[in-house]
């Protein structure tokens, strides 16, 4: 089950052991990516890639290759577009990033642009690697701009990811279990997403620990910002030696995280509308095995209806708990939100003296993935809700 879906049976969706290194003849993007932050800063990046080779990615073979590669091309794309600021993003990406970012992306089957696949689940690497994977002992492979709340602000995302991965085991259990009627199996099964679940909520709260606001909307949110849904960059950006027409892509997000969207499917949770066009969407930025466990979990038998059907009151309890652990973690999501974007937000509108459209404000009511931000989250919490069964 594990292997067919690509996910580590003590990682989850985490990539293991991602690479660090790739052939010599890449060593330019490599250079760029690992001094990505002092050359924004210096605003050399776009200067260097100007004078980049165009590389052929015929070198690259291995899974973990493409992936170090994706992610160095993501992290240098976003840092040349935005080098000069949300208000003079580069509208054109040259050919020596497009071209083989392009090729590596339809190889991989991610779209190019920087995932939540790449900066979460394929950017770390061990300090020490004798020693556990715990924060401390652990290290992004690129970063952006945003000092300590950058490496924070993806750590504890990556955290959060692991601590799914117990979860996803609980979800495969379930949907065995189902197969063969095993009443017994579907709740222990529930019990461990639930326990995966508040595990999840326990680690994010690591984040105000890790990540400053003003450090996280001021400074990092702009280098995971796509082009897509972004009034910064309505027509998308054209890729040079790809495409004659500009192409518009949304940016990171842990929308993209299949971990969360596996639960929805297991639990019977349906979105709708914009929202769940939204989250639909959001499969696209996945890796396709991924995106299939997903999609396998959701033409499953409805769990939700054959314990209604059932009546078995434990059953319906172990049911709800799982999905009240889910509504937690949006809740509390939903309160980080608040903190880390409307609230910094909020203060740069007033300090620029303009209350309704000042400079610095153009993503306070939308999300780097591109969704109406609140109105979505609060959508997604509240459908949540719903599924609970009522008992009789
Ligand atoms: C969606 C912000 C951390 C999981 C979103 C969205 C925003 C957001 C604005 C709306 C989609 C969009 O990007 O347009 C934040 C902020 C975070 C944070 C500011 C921390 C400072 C996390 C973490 C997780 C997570 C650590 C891991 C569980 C999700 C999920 C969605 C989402 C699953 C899709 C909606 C849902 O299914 O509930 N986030 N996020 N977020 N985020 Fe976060
Ligand atoms: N998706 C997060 C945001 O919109 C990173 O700020």
């Amino acid at each position: 089950d594990f292997d067919a879906f690509d996910i580590s049976e003590e990682l989850g969706f985490i990539l293991e052991e991602p690479l660090t290194s790739l052939p010599d003849y890449y060593r330019v993007w490599l250079d760029l990516a690992n001094n990505l932050t002092h050359l924004i800063e210096s605003r050399k990046l776009r200067d260097l890639v100007h004078k980049m080779p165009v590389l052929s990615p015929k070198l690259l073979s291995s899974h973990r290759e493409l992936r170090l590669a994706h992610l160095a091309l993501g992290f240098v794309s976003m840092g040349y577009v935005w080098q000069e600021g949300q208000h003079a993003p580069a509208q054109i990406l040259p050919k020596a990033l497009a071209w083989p970012y392009w090729q590596i992306s339809h190889r991989l089957g991610l779209p190019p642009i920087l995932t939540y696949a790449d900066s979460v689940l394929a950017n770390w690497k061990l300090k020490d690697p004798t020693r556990d994977m715990e924060i401390g002992n652990m290290e992004l492979i690129f970063s952006f701009p945003g000092g300590e709340s950058c490496r924070g602000f993806f750590m504890v995302s990556l955290l959060v990811e692991m601590a799914a991965s117990s979860g996803l085991r609980g979800a495969l259990e379930v949907m065995h279990a189902m197969k063969i009627s095993d009443l017994i199996g579907i709740q222990k099964g529930l019990i461990k997403v639930t326990q995966s679940l508040k595990k999840m909520k326990e680690t994010f709260q690591l984040m105000h620990n890790h990540v400053e606001p003003t450090a996280f909307h001021g400074t990092l949110r702009i280098f995971v910002s796509g082009w897509r849904d972004n009034p910064m960059l309505p027509r998308g950006l054209l890729y040079e030696g790809v495409s004659n027409e500009p192409i518009s892509l949304s940016g990171g997000s842990a929308a993209q995280s299949s971990a969360i969207q596996c639960f929805d499917a297991l639990l019977c949770i349906h979105h709708e509308d914009e929202t769940g066009a939204f989250l639909t969407r959001m499969r696209d930025y996945m890796p396709p095995a991924h995106r299939q466990l997903i999609e396998t979990l959701s033409v499953c038998p409805s769990l939700r209806d054959f314990i209604i059907t059932c009546s078995s009151s434990d059953l319906c309890q172990a049911y709800n708990s799982c999905v009240s652990a889910l509504v937690d973690l949006r809740n509390y999501h939903l309160n980080t939100v608040t903190k880390y974007v409307i609230v910094p937000g909020n203060h740069a509108r007033g300090s620029m003296g303009c209350p309704l459209r000042g400079v610095g404000t153009a993503l306070n009511c939308t999300g780097t993935g591109g969704s109406n931000l609140m109105v979505f989250l609060k959508s997604v919490r509240n459908t949540t809700k719903k599924a609970l069964i009522l008992e009789r």
